[in-house]
C-alpha cells in the first residue's frame, strides 16, 4: 500500500516537472531584415514597435541579413552603415539584447553553408516561379545574378538552422516561407527529421502605413531619397516638411479630416499615423480637427512622429559612436546564434554524406 502511495507521488512529481519544462520551452521565432535601405516610420510603427514585448513569450532572432543584400549592388560603406544602423535602431526601439538573439548574418557562416547545401534541393522550376525573383529581374535586367535567384534557398537555411516554429513575414516574403517548407519536407522526406517545419507568422498588431506622396503603396524602405518616406534617422525639420507636403483630397469641409480608407486614403493614412503615434482613436482625432484644414491636420501629425521618433533616433546616433558596444553586440549575438546554427549544419552535413572533419 505504502509502496504504490509512493510511486503514485513519484508519478505525480515526474508529470508536473515535464509540465513544467514545456512551459518553460518558449516556442522560437525568426526574421530577417535586409539592410538594403533606411528602415522608416513604416517599419517601426508596422512592426518593430510590437517586437520588445514579444520576447516574452517567444525565443527571438533577429538578423541582418546582409548576405541577401548583395543580391542587388551595393555601395559597400552604405551597406556597413546601414547593417549596424539597423542593428542599433533595434536596440533604440527596445529591443532587448539580453532578451533576443541579435546578430548579424554573415557573422555565422552556417548560413551560406546550408544555403549551399539547400540549393541542391531546390528544383530550378520552384526558384523559377518566385514572384520576388520575377519582379526584381524585370526592375534589375542588367543584373539578374545567380545569387538573385537562389536567393530563396539562402533564406531557408537562415529559417531552418535554428529550428523555429513560426517566421515573422510580410505578405511579399510569405511564397518564400512556403519553399522553405517545402525544402524542409523534401529533406526530411529523404533524410529523417531533420528540420522543424516552420509557420509563417502574421502579426495581429500593427499598422499598415502608406507613402505620403502614394498613398496606394506601402511606405517602403529603399535606395532613393523619398519624399513619402520618413526614415527613423530624419532630422525634425525634414519630417515636417515632408508631412507639410503629404498629400490630401480637396474637402475643405468643417470635417475634412475623417476616416475613410477608400475615399479619403491620403488623410486616412495620417490618421492612421497620428493614433499609432498618439495612442487616440479616430473617433477622437475626427473630433479634435473639427473646424481644422489639412495645413493644421499635417503639421500635427508631423510634430507627434517628431516626438515619437525623437528618443529612437537619439539613442541609436548615441549606439552607432559607440563602436566598443556594437561590436560587442555583434560578437555576443554571433556566438549565441552559431551555437544553434552550427548544432543543425553538423547533423545536415552527416545525413548528406559529408565526411566530419578531425
Ligand atoms: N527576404 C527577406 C526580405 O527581403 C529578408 C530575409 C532573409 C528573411 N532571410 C530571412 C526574412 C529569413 C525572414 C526569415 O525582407
Amino acid at each position: 500500500m505504502l509502496l504504490y502511495q509512493l510511486e503514485k507521488r513519484i508519478v505525480a512529481a515526474k508529470a508536473a516537472e515535464s509540465v513544467n519544462e514545456m512551459d518553460e520551452k518558449k516556442k522560437v521565432m525568426l526574421s530577417g531584415i535586409k539592410p538594403s535601405g533606411d528602415l522608416t516610420l513604416g517599419s517601426y510603427l508596422g512592426a518593430i514597435k510590437n517586437w520588445a514585448e514579444r520576447a516574452e513569450t517567444f525565443d527571438c532572432y533577429y538578423f541582418m541579413a546582409d548576405l541577401h543584400a548583395l543580391t542587388t549592388r551595393q555601395n559597400p560603406a552604405d551597406l556597413r552603415r546601414r547593417t549596424l544602423e539597423q542593428l542599433a535602431q533595434y536596440v533604440a526601439c527596445g529591443l532587448d539584447p539580453e532578451k533576443n538573439t541579435l546578430f548579424i548574418q554573415s557573422h555565422v557562416p552556417e548560413h551560406a553553408q546550408l544555403g549551399w547545401v539547400l540549393q541542391c534541393y531546390t528544383m530550378f522550376g520552384e526558384l523559377s516561379r518566385m514572384t520576388q525573383f520575377k519582379d526584381k529581374s524585370a526592375k534589375n535586367a542588367d543584373n539578374i545574378n545567380g545569387g538573385l535567384f537562389a536567393y530563396p534557398s539562402l533564406m531557408a537555411a537562415d529559417i531552418l538552422l535554428y529550428q523555429p516554429d513560426y517566421v515573422p513575414v510580410g505578405d511579399d516574403q510569405k511564397q518564400h516561407v512556403e519553399l522553405t517548407r517545402d525544402i524542409a519536407h523534401r529533406f526530411n522526406g529523404v533524410y529523417g527529421d531533420v528540420f522543424k517545419i516552420p509557420e509563417p507568422y502574421i502579426p495581429k498588431v500593427g499598422a499598415r502605413i502608406m507613402d505620403l506622396l502614394d498613398p496606394a503603396s506601402k511606405m517602403s524602405k529603399s535606395d532613393d531619397i523619398g519624399n513619402g518616406r520618413i526614415c527613423l534617422m530624419d532630422q525634425p525639420q525634414d519630417i515636417m516638411r515632408k508631412f507639410k507636403r503629404a498629400v490630401t483630397d480637396s474637402d475643405t469641409g468643417d470635417h475634412c479630416v475623417r476616416y475613410d480608407r477608400e475615399n479619403k486614403p491620403g488623410v486616412a493614412n495620417l490618421m492612421q499615423i497620428y493614433a499609432s503615434c498618439t495612442g487616440r482613436s479616430f473617433d477622437a482625432i475626427e473630433a479634435e480637427f473639427t473646424g481644422h484644414g489639412y495645413g493644421d491636420f499635417k503639421a500635427a501629425v508631423g510634430e507627434a512622429v517628431v516626438e515619437t521618433l525623437r528618443p529612437i533616433r537619439e539613442e541609436a546616433a548615441r549606439l552607432m559612436k559607440d563602436k566598443g558596444y556594437l561590436e560587442n553586440l555583434c560578437r555576443t549575438g554571433a556566438e549565441k546564434a552559431s551555437y544553434i546554427a552550427m548544432k543543425t549544419l553538423r547533423k545536415v552535413y552527416k545525413k548528406v554524406g559529408l565526411v566530419p572533419k578531425a
